[in-house]
């Protein structure tokens, strides 16, 4: 990868302590992400990440939907959510705080644990694939 590419990533990543309820884009989340996990996001991997069970009763599919371009359904409540893929949802990935938020929770449900960076930057590369 070239400086010129890199550096507005490290850029954004030292200007995150600032930032609490900040505007952000998805590519933006992602450079972040890619920043902190020291390679680029790869798509097949989010989706297998995405739809997977890892072990538990949920994937992040069972709410979302295998392909999160329409409204999902949560599994427990049956509210209908926001689609997730930005593509289908200009609000999906635009505020750092919500998407943390939700991202703590829900991977916690899904995975046991908080997810790692890579993995949020597997998981929106893929999104960001959906057309
Ligand atoms: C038990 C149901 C459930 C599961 C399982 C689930 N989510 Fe969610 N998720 C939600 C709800 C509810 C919201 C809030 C969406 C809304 O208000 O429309 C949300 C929102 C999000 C958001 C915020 C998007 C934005 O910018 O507004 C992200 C990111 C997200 N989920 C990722 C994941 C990932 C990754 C997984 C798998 C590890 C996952 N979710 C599994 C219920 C779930």
């Amino acid at each position: 990868m070239k400086i010129k590419h890199l550096a507005p990533s490290l850029l954004f990543v030292a200007a995150m302590p600032m930032a609490h309820a900040q505007a952000t884009s998805p590519m933006q989340l992602q450079r972040a992400y890619e920043a902190t996990a020291g390679g680029p996001g790869q798509a097949d991997k989010g989706q297998v990440f995405f739809t997977g069970r890892h072990g538990g009763e949920w994937s992040c599919a069972s709410c979302h939907g295998q392909r999160p371009t329409g409204a999902g359904r949560h599994a427990v409540t049956g509210k209908s959510l926001e689609p997730l893929a930005p593509a289908f949802n200009p609000k999906a990935f635009t505020d750092e705080r919500r998407v943390e938020k939700w991202f703590r929770r829900n991977c916690k449900d899904v995975v046991q644990r908080e997810c790692s960076p890579a993995e949020k930057a597997d998981v929106l590369a893929w999104l960001q694939t959906l057309r």
